[in-house]
């Protein structure tokens, strides 16, 4: 159980600390040239979460928990606070008082991320490392919303020259919109939902769509890093959001493990 606990807490850390390091560089990316401070600012987090992956170095699975407690309150700090400078951008972008090429949705999606590593971190420090039926609901309405979040922001950032791909990223968009109600109206039956049969299915259709998400952002990606498509896509934001499906697979197939061990 202690090292279930350090290796759950270092895979979290290690994953999502390189998450909110490119999220500080993709937002100081889109800020204008003059906005020096919230560049400054953007700068100090790609810093912080370079030490922690620094930091993280240090750790193995067999670190003391008691160790690894005490870090994953450090880094817990450090989403909080990120989270935090990302909603005062929001802010500031929705108050027009900046104008910046970074869309307040991408905004609000990366503080989600963010809220969702810090409590991650808050459950491994309880001790909650088994997932409730309620929680695998709960994860999949949240990672499905961000895979839809993902599918407009490729179907925007694509040049519209782009139509057979625009038009793909807008099905898939379509897709995860459906799925994300459907995992809502899953959650609103809950506990009377929380049947094996229910959610072994739940999970089952939601793979099918993240792994096609997964395949399509795979080959974004190629054609971004082989200058073959037209786009304002990074490639290192086409990398991002590709790690981003893949971990939701993980995450699903660990709540599909959870649930057969249940059995
Ligand atoms: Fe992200
Ligand atoms: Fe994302």
């Amino acid at each position: 159980m202690a090292s279930q606990f350090v290796a759950r807490s270092l895979d979290e850390i290690r994953f999502w600390s390189r998450i909110m390091k490119e999220h500080a560089l993709f937002l100081s990316l889109g800020f204008n040239f003059d906005d020096t401070k919230l560049i400054q600012e953007a700068q100090q987090y790609i810093d912080l979460f370079e030490r922690i992956e620094q930091q993280l170095g240090q750790f193995t699975v067999n670190s003391d928990p008691q160790q690894i407690a005490t870090f994953n309150n450090q880094v817990y700090q450090a989403a909080a606070s990120i989270w935090a400078y990302k909603r005062k951008v929001l802010g500031l972008s929705l108050r027009c008082e900046i104008r910046s090429n970074n869309f307040p949705l991408l905004l609000d999606h990366t503080s989600r991320e963010a809220a969702y590593f810090a409590e991650r971190l808050k459950e491994l420090n309880e001790g909650k490392l088994k997932p409730t039926p309620a929680k695998i609901i709960k994860e999949n309405v949240f990672f499905l919303r961000i895979m839809a979040d993902h599918s407009k922001f490729i179907g925007h950032l694509l040049d519209p020259s782009e139509r057979k791909l625009v038009d793909q990223a807008r099905e898939f968009s379509h897709d995860f919109d459906q799925l994300v109600f459907q995992a809502t109206d899953l959650d609103s039956m809950r506990p009377q939902s929380e049947t094996q049969p229910i959610l072994d299915h739940f999970l089952d259709e939601n793979r099918v769509s993240v792994v096609a998400l997964r395949d399509f952002k795979k080959a974004a990606r190629e054609l971004i890093e082989e200058c073959r498509i037209k786009s304002i896509i990074h490639p290192l934001l086409a990398d991002h959001v590709f790690r981003e499906a893949e971990r939701f697979l993980h995450i699903i197939d660990m709540f599909e493990a959870s649930l057969t061990s249940n059995k």
